[in-house]
């Protein structure tokens, strides 16, 4: 172990170069004008991982943007680590709100600014160098799978049918991923939960054209003030969410959890200066961690209708949009809770307006059992990486994919991720610390060490 992590040192300035490459390709999923941009970080990853030691290294196409797939077996009888990871990123609007071009990587204060530089490329990227240190140093300790997919950030819809299609090639002792945080740099945290999600749009249609909202204003819907009512009366004055049936399959945590996770340090004042906010908002009787956490939500992500342009047009517009998203905490289903949603929509719609209710995508919720082989691995790992034992904590976003691990091929995900809350992952200036790369590399190998020993146990 001691020659992997000499070796780690001795080559932190090429791995970090090597990452600023990848950073460098816009491969964004949801922009279809980016797919020979995707096609081209799939191949780079492929290339990485046969550099790096891989026996199998390729490019996977599905109907989708394309995985990269590799593998190392050392020996059969010893255990496989299936290594999960996204390379493709968020779109990176708005633009003029970067300090420095997006895909254009820059080092400022001990942090690598990028879209991508945290999620997923920088925490993905850490698994590739480790690998090759593990190879190069002859200290792997398990055979390791990888799979690295380009459309986690537009709900991984391809994966589901490539892990039923490929179940023995992906045959594995447990999965793990670096695509969450931690609490802070000197509080390190295993990511115990994951919320899921059901993800809509909605229309609202009154007149069938646009109209002089001065000829026809006050005695016709205004498609827009009627969305406006209907999504601010899906939460009460308590932000419960006013759906009937929403919170029926909610699993309520019990007083002895719920006082744990209350103990884990969290500064509110520093939260509210961080966002730049005179409060906090949210269901009552709950507090900001459990808010974030272990509660779902309602949130509507963008709105739209009329004229938005400059100046000002009057027009009583024919249609509005919204997109409404609801993270789910266990137990609830993705697609119980989306047809709970279409049906109180369409129920509270005045009968002035007519609505459509379009499904997106969805994933179930998640929670890792802290009692297995792997979390105790990682455990060990985040020990011996940052000297302090690590808390277990429960995140508020979502990796829908994690939860088809354990339905098709009946894997545990041990979430080992290394970003902080603070990255602005999904916003402009994203960025990553020197900080977390290097620690990264540096614990996951413990991890492998530790997953063989108990293992072999
Ligand atoms: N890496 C994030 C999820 C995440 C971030 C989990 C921080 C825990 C802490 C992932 O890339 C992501 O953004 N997922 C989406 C899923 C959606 C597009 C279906 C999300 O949570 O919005
Ligand atoms: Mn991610
Ligand atoms: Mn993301």
């Amino acid at each position: 172990m001691q020659k992997c992590q000499s070796y780690i040192s001795e080559h932190k300035d090429r791995f970090l170069d090597e990452l600023l490459g990848l950073l460098r390709i816009p491969s964004v999923s949801a922009d279809p004008s980016r797919s020979a941009d995707m096609q081209k970080a799939a191949a780079l990853i492929r290339d990485e991982l046969e550099k790096a030691g891989a026996d199998v290294s390729k490019v996977c196409e599905i109907e989708g943007h394309p995985i990269v797939y590799g593998e190392k077996i050392i020996d059969p009888t010893l255990p496989t680590v299936l290594v999960y990871g996204h390379y493709d990123v968020q779109p990176p609007d708005p633009l003029d709100l970067w300090d420095s071009p997006p895909f254009d990587p820059v080092i400022k204060d001990e942090k690598i600014y990028a879209r991508g530089a945290c999620d997923d490329k920088g925490q993905m990227y850490m698994h590739i160098k480790a690998f090759e240190a593990m190879v190069k140093t002859g200290s792997l300790a398990c055979n390791v799978k990888f799979m690295i997919e380009g459309e986690e950030e537009v709900g991984s819809e391809g994966l589901g049918p490539f892990l039923e299609q490929n179940k023995e090639m992906l045959a594995a002792d447990v999965v793990l991923v670096s695509d969450t945080s931690i609490i802070a740099n000197d509080i390190p945290s295993i990511t115990c939960g994951l919320r899921g999600i059901t993800y809509l749009q909605v229309e609202v249609t009154g007149p069938n054209m646009d109209l002089h909202s001065g000829t026809f204003g006050g005695a016709v819907a205004n498609p827009i003030n009627v969305l406006c009512k209907m999504i601010a009366s899906l939460t009460d004055e308590n932000n419960h969410i006013t759906i009937p049936n929403f919170y029926d399959d909610v699993l309520e945590l019990g007083e002895q959890e719920r006082s744990a996770m209350n103990k884990a340090p969290f500064d509110l004042d520093a939260y509210k200066e961080m966002l730049g906010i005179a409060d906090v908002q949210g269901e009552a009787g709950y507090t900001t961690i459990e808010r974030a956490s272990i509660r779902p939500t309602l949130d509507c992500n963008g709105i739209w209708g009329g004229y938005t342009e400059e100046g000002a047009k009057t027009v009583l517009p024919s249609k509005a949009h919204a997109k409404i998203s609801m993270r789910l905490v266990p137990n609830q289903d993705p697609h119980k809770i989306a047809d709970l949603f279409q049906k109180h929509f369409e129920a509270i719609a005045p009968s002035s307006v007519s609505v459509k209710v379009d499904p997106f995508h969805g994933g179930q919720p998640y929670l890792t059992p802290t009692d297995n082989k792997g979390y105790k691995a990682a455990h060990y790992a985040m020990e011996k990486g940052f000297g302090k034992a690590p808390l277990p904590a429960r995140a508020g976003g979502s990796i829908p994919i994690v939860a088809l691990f354990e339905k098709t091929l009946g894997l545990k995900t041990i979430l080992m991720g290394f970003g902080l809350n603070s990255d602005q992952i999904h916003s402009p200036n994203e960025h990553y610390g020197l900080f977390n790369f290097y620690k990264g590399i540096e614990t996951i190998p413990y991890f492998y060490e530790e997953f063989a020993r108990l293992s072999a146990c």
